[in-house]
């Protein structure tokens, strides 16, 4: 192992440099504190390694994404995404008799607690379905408490990634003031969901298999995506040992914002005010490089990749296939691809590596497949899931795992004296 040398106030400093599987290197400041009194000051941690991590590797530059080693465009085509839960969780692919035994696992838990349907009545028909996702994910805490060993982890673990599509169906069944359709075991994880959102009890629904392939595909590529945003908030609450409910719970939330998992919503709406606009792509372009104009384009961009998000590449391809075989003709998507070719092509953007994120053209399958906007995010949860479980599962085997607190400068007023309110 090198290290590094550091030198504050002319005194030197060795500092131990970790070096991954792939060869990223990292300079450990775990005892700068102790031997300097001095931290490490990193807005946005956009140079920080919270933690080293076996189940997902990013090459942001090359724009490479493989899963516990297997190249993104190899599990998106070839696995159902129960396997890749089962890899990203428990770190290698399953054999046959594993994977038989995880689905039958999966498919036994998928009805929620009768109690929980009543919690569906108490929200506004308007209520946005991440708002009800995040809580009803915590609320499971309440009915499947931590119990102590590995054994009782990976059952709420099954829990966790079988119920959640029937929490996320249901507020969708909400919204639509449809009666909840309760899950099938006779049906594949993403057949069941697609069957739980689009079927009504007063007629037959067989799922298109288009529409299963589609949604197996965009679970995969959002499986997991190592120390985003969400998964760091999950890293972050379970550090504090809350229980896999909350912590993912937790993840929910932070992964709603519109700079990240909220952004596929965001997209369809900006394309939308495009085409409501005229279609005039570059007006848009011209309001997105403009500071004052507070507009960004949503779905492009990357904190780490400085290249084209494989997953970008693999869904602007499945857009035109999904929709062909969908028979969708959706003006959204040219204005998209127009969108595209203009920004790729524009300075602004060839010169900060603005690409197209995997936000860009997701919104466009979902929406093809009939799936409302305002689920978009739900839909990156779901995908989500098994990341986040695996991150979160590391993180609790991890014997170098202390409770995650940061340090700050303060830059507030030094000590003054109290004033009384009638002398202020
Ligand atoms: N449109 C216009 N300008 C942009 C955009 C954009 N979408 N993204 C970044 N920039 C500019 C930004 O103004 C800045 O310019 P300057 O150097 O002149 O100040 C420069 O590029 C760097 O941007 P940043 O905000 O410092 O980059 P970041 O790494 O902090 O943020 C990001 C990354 C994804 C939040 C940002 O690119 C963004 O807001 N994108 C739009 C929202 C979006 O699509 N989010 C989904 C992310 S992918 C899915 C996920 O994992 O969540």
């Amino acid at each position: 192992m090198s290290n590094a040398k550091l030198i504050l106030d002319g005194a030197e400093y060795e500092l131990p440099v970790t070096e991954g599987s792939e060869g990223e290197r990292a300079v450990d400041v775990s005892a700068l504190r102790k031997q300097t009194a001095a931290i490490t000051l990193d807005y946005g941690y956009a140079n920080t390694g919270s933690c080293t991590s076996a189940i997902t590797f990013i090459d942001g530059e090359e724009g490479i994404l493989r899963y516990r080693g297997y190249p993104i465009e190899q599990v998106a085509g070839n696995a159902d995404f129960t396997e890749v839960c089962f890899l990203l969780i428990y770190g290698h692919a399953p054999s046959k008799e594993e994977l038989a035994r995880f689905q039958a696992q999966l498919t036994s838990h998928t009805l929620l607690h009768e109690d929980m349907k009543k919690f569906f009545e108490g929200y506004p028909p308007t209520a946005h379905p991440m708002a009800i996702l995040s809580s009803m994910v915590s609320s499971l805490s309440a009915y499947y408490p931590e119990g102590q060993g590995d054994e009782d982890v990976d059952l709420n673990i099954v829990r966790l990634l079988a119920k959640t599509p029937t929490i996320a169906a249901f507020s969708h069944k909400k919204t639509m003031g449809q009666p909840f359709i309760y899950p099938r075991n006779d049906l594949s994880y993403c057949a069941n969901f697609l069957h739980m959102m689009f079927a009504v009890p007063s007629e037959p629904y067989e799922v298109p298999d288009v529409l299963a392939k589609a949604l197996n595909m965009l679970l995969i590529l959002h499986a997991d995506h190592e120390q985003n945003c969400s998964t760091s908030t999950v890293r972050m609450v379970g550090s504090s040992q809350a229980n896999l409910f909350a912590s993912i719970g937790a993840g929910i939330n932070a992964l709603w914002g519109p700079l990240h998992g909220g952004a596929n919503q965001r997209v369809i709406e900006m394309l939308e005010r495009i085409r409501q606009d005229g279609g005039d792509v570059a007006k848009y372009v011209r309001m997105a490089k403009d500071r004052d104009s507070g507009f960004r384009l949503m779905g492009f961009g990357h904190r780490v990749y400085k290249n084209f998000d494989p997953r970008a590449r693999i869904l602007k391809r499945s857009a035109d296939d999904v929709l062909d075989a969908l028979g969708v003709d959706d003006p959204l998507l040219d204005i998209a691809k127009q969108l595209e070719e203009v920004a790729l092509e524009d300075e602004f953007f060839v010169e900060r590596k603005l690409y197209p994120n995997v936000d860009f053209y997701s919104g466009i399958i979902y929406r093809a497949m009939g799936i409302p906007t305002q689920m978009f995010t739900v839909m990156f949860a779901l995908g989500r899931l098994p990341g986040w479980i695996a991150q979160w599962k590391e993180m609790r085997q991890d014997p170098r795992t202390r409770i995650n607190r940061p340090r700050q400068i303060y830059i507030g007023e030094t000590e003054r004296e109290w004033v009384g309110i009638d002398k202020r």
